[in-house]
């Protein structure tokens, strides 16, 4: 096929985009996203700070209008997320511990249900774990308030809200194996052993020069597989530019088709202009929408032309 989401589709993989928005409304922007892409997240307007920012008041707007658009055009929807201690307004911190869970438990409820059956996979919880060789959790107001038990609580209360949704843990410096993945892993296996309901792993996949695609990528996302999770690259961007960066790219495709429940990628945005990394060219488009050659390896891999 000749765009990146039918060549993904015959490999039986979506392929798709994060997406703003604000930038619907630019026709390039809107017609590289309809062309090339079979999936899109929103990039911030699924998050707490968007939605609901006084507590129990719930904002859908323009989240939905990316919802909107994916629906018509039959593209997928991921939706990102539900617990994470960034974007979160600062009431939710203020929350002693009863009222805390309580408010996690009823925007999981809240926000699923008002998008339920739209969603293919949903990152419950965001970046729970630490960087560095430690493999402890990250202090949040849910880890140091809830304690350990607030991701599998989550994930029961994402379950009961929309029981169609894939249930994933999503997190970055987890691509290879590393103190990191391995205590996110020893989680995942925990939570199987158990029966907590756990359907996906996302690894977000942001890579630079200080932070390439590690040459144990596959190895780890098999090991996450053979957990019986599905894997899915979420956030994909690789700094750089030419046949380096066309190279890195290709890699990441090439290890996720090797690997059955690798169920798709998403790259994070369409267009170099808008990426979040704000001086640099992680992505498959430039700034004025043209194809790059990373571009061209990705859909290579996927075995289009
Ligand atoms: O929308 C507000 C606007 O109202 C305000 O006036 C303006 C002033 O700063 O900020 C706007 O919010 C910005 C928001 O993006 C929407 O554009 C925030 O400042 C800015 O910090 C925010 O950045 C996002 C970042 O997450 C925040 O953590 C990036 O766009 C987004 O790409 C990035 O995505 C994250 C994933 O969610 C999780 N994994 C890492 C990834 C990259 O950091």
């Amino acid at each position: 096929a000749s765009t990146l989401g039918a060549s993904a589709a015959e490999k039986g993989r979506y392929f798709g985009t994060a997406v703003a928005a604000n930038h619907l409304g630019e026709s390039a922007y809107a017609n590289t996203l309809n062309t090339e892409f079979n999936s899109v997240t929103p990039e911030n307007e699924m998050k707490w700070d968007a939605i609901e920012r006084t507590r129990g008041s719930f904002s859908y707007g323009s989240a939905d209008q990316i919802v909107n658009h994916a629906q018509s055009r039959g593209m997928k929807v991921r939706g990102h997320t539900l617990v994470w201690h960034s974007q979160l307004p600062s009431w939710v911190g203020s929350l002693a511990t009863a009222d805390l869970r309580s408010a996690m438990n009823n925007h999981i409820t809240q926000v699923m249900t008002h998008w339920k059956g739209k969603i293919h996979s949903w990152d419950v919880v965001n970046e729970a774990f630490q960087d560095g060789s430690s493999g402890a959790r990250r202090s949040s107001p849910f880890q140091d308030k809830l304690g350990n038990g607030f991701i599998e609580e989550a994930f029961r209360t994402a379950r009961a809200a929309d029981p169609a949704a894939k249930l994933c843990y999503n997190d970055y410096n987890t691509d290879g194996v590393n103190a990191k993945s391995n205590a996110v892993y020893t989680m995942v296996r925990d939570f199987k052993a158990r029966g907590v309901p756990i359907d996906c792993v996302g690894f977000q996949s942001h890579f630079n020069s200080a932070s390439p695609v590690p040459s144990d990528y596959q190895a780890n996302l098999q090991r996450f597989a053979d957990l019986g999770v599905d894997v899915q690259i979420t956030e994909l961007d690789i700094e750089g530019s030419g046949t380096a960066q066309a190279n890195s790219y290709g890699n990441v495709v090439r290890a996720c088709l090797a690997v059955s429940r690798c169920t798709g990628i998403t790259v994070w945005g369409v267009t170099d202009k808008y990426s979040w990394r704000a001086s640099g060219t992680p992505l498959l488009f430039d700034g004025n929408y043209a194809k790059k050659p990373a571009y061209t390896a990705v859909l290579t891999a996927l075995g289009g032309s």
